[in-house]
């Protein structure tokens, strides 16, 4: 397999606004970026990827963007930007920044023109439909509740919004749209420097010729827009990667909601000249439930292992993979597929960590990760700030479908929120995050769980999370190996192997607190202990894997 650094490289995810606040409006900002890169290159990170920053009216904390090259007034000014990529490319990190495209906010230029009247030069800058029958053009619901569909009193027409109706869709079937996305896409790499874009619902911008309606479950509030890996997605991409990618050494990753392995293998195939790795949603899906997300569904071991395992071994060669447990839309990893009780969230972090930087692909941290932090007890919704979670709430309730109780334990267990609050640096009061009030809530655990309290202790999640990450740069085998899955049955253990020429890597998880005998493969006798988060002198024969035991043997 062909050897390239975004490969090698582990990427640190920052959500600006929860990230670190510099001057006491209660909100993270660029300067307190700067002020903590010493901190994420001590970790040992590659890539810092940027939530968005850029100028928007915040209806979805950046989502909705009205200018594409200026910073948001709230976390800065270019000059504090110029400054921190100049903070992090001196420390030899690099910087990826969210690309926003499917959508703008309707407070950007070109919408402001394009719902003034239907010959407006701009006009087609977004999809725009009649009403049928006084009714939306179709039966989409958008991701974030209700219709798809806004009216708009101007033109008297329907403008299609898959997000929240201050997202309107852009048309990427208008060769504009395209040229105005990629020169602005340019001005980033050649005049700002910045390595690489992570793509925001990139699989979304072709939609189905004619928007015929979508399926619909029988309890479904609206139709399923079924625009995921529309016809002409491919194309757009490639002519992407021909007019800015290929002109630059980025790194990219296209978020996929929805795509299966055969699209991920176009996305990201080695030779399509697309995308380096897509995020995939299969197994972030697998405690989904009757109304998508919200369910107190776990995710079954044994399922969670067949979908890692099909994405490990289809890929293999052919494209690449993005490694996640967590990010700004989904909930604590610790708490959703591991234990976040005090007895075991420290050795339940690392193991979750060493089960998935040891997969082939490249790891991604989300902010807090690195030191366990949990889910957030939410005890009201009027804590909430998240407007997938606002906007559930109410339709689901009003609806009938769950109650106000259920779905605010849901919110509490999937909710978006629960990875927004602030990052939790000591104990101090807003657990360092700001000197003023948070624009939401703190996790009250920060007095416990909070970064000082990991760098003081060596034997810290944050220690173990360093120790991976450098191991990567020492052990091609858990970059390049190839993936097989041992005991696809057991359903507390996960075990599989990695080989490269010589090198082999055998990974014993335990994902339960409950004590689980292996037997140790014969060709592993004699192996070097590589990692693992409890203390052992050897590792052979018929082996008890203690609570939440993980083990890597080199041979
Ligand atoms: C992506 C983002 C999410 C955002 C949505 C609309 O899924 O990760 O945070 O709300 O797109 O932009
Ligand atoms: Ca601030």
């Amino acid at each position: 397999m062909e050897k390239a650094w975004w490969k090698e490289a582990v990427v640190y995810q920052i959500y600006p606004r929860s990230f670190m606040d510099s001057n006491g409006d209660g909100i993270g900002d660029l300067n307190g970026i700067t002020s903590r890169l010493d901190y994420l290159k001590e970790l040992g990170i590659d890539v810092i990827w940027l939530s968005p920053v850029y100028q928007s009216p915040n209806d979805d904390n950046g989502y909705d963007i009205s200018d594409y090259q200026a910073i948001m007034q709230e976390f800065g000014t270019m000059e504090d930007f110029d400054k921190m990529i100049e903070g992090i490319h001196a420390r030899g990190m690099r910087l990826v920044m969210d690309l926003v495209v499917n959508h703008t906010s309707d407070e950007h230029a070109w919408f402001l023109e394009s719902r003034k009247s239907k010959d407006n030069p701009y006009r087609d800058y977004y999809i725009w439909r009649e009403g049928k029958d006084g009714q939306a053009p179709n039966n989409w619901g958008s991701y974030f509740s209700g219709s798809a569909w806004q009216h708009d009193d101007a033109t008297d027409m329907y403008y299609l919004h898959l997000f929240s109706k201050k997202q309107p869709d852009l048309n990427w079937e208008n060769p504009k749209v395209r040229e105005e996305v990629f020169s602005m896409m340019n001005w980033w790499c050649a005049e700002k420097g910045i390595d690489g874009f992570r793509m925001d619902v990139i699989n979304l911008i072709s939609k189905q010729p004619g928007l015929p309606d979508g399926p619909k479950a029988p309890k479904e509030l609206y139709g399923y827009a079924n625009c995921a890996n529309g016809p002409r997605v491919h194309e757009f991409l490639k002519e992407m990667n021909q007019k800015v990618l290929s002109k630059y050494e980025l790194i990219t990753v296209g978020e996929a909601p929805g795509v299966t392995v055969e699209e991920a293998k176009r996305y990201a195939g080695f030779d399509e000249k697309e995308l380096n790795m897509v995020f995939q949603f299969e197994h972030v899906g697998l405690d989904g439930g009757e109304y998508g997300k919200w369910t107190d569904k776990r995710v079954p071991l044994t399922e969670f292992k067949k979908v890692m395992s099909k994405w490990q071994t289809e890929l293999d060669g052919q494209a690449w993979n993005s490694l996640y447990l967590g990010n700004h839309d989904q909930p604590r990893s610790i708490s959703r597929f591991g234990d976040d009780s005090p007895e075991y969230r420290e050795v339940c972090a690392k193991m979750l960590a060493t089960c998935l930087h040891m997969m082939q692909g490249t790891p991604y941290v989300y902010q807090g990760e690195e030191f366990g932090m949990t889910n957030v007890p939410f005890d009201d919704i009027s804590e909430v700030r998240d407007i997938e979670s606002i906007n559930a709430y109410r339709e689901m309730s009003e609806a009938g479908l769950i109650s106000r109780e259920d779905m605010l334990r849901f919110i509490c267990l999937k909710g978006r929120d629960n990875a927004r609050t602030p990052v939790q640096w000591d104990d101090s009061e807003n657990a360092g995050f700001t000197t003023g009030t948070p624009w939401i809530k703190v996790n009250p655990n920060y007095k416990q769980i909070n970064a000082k309290a990991a760098l003081e202790d060596k034997n810290s999640i944050f220690y173990y999370y360093q120790k991976l990450i450098a191991l990567r740069k020492e052990e091609p085998v858990m970059v390049y190996g190839h993936y097989a899955l041992l005991e696809p049955d057991h359903e507390s253990l996960y075990v599989y192997t990695r080989s490269l020429d010589e090198q082999k890597l055998l990974v014993i998880c335990n994902f339960t607190k409950e004590p689980a005998g292996y037997e140790v493969p014969a060709e592993f006798a004699g192996a070097q202990i590589l990692i693992g988060n409890y203390q052992r002198d050897k590792v052979e024969g018929t082996i008890e894997l203690k609570p939440y035991e993980a083990i890597v043997l080199k041979k």
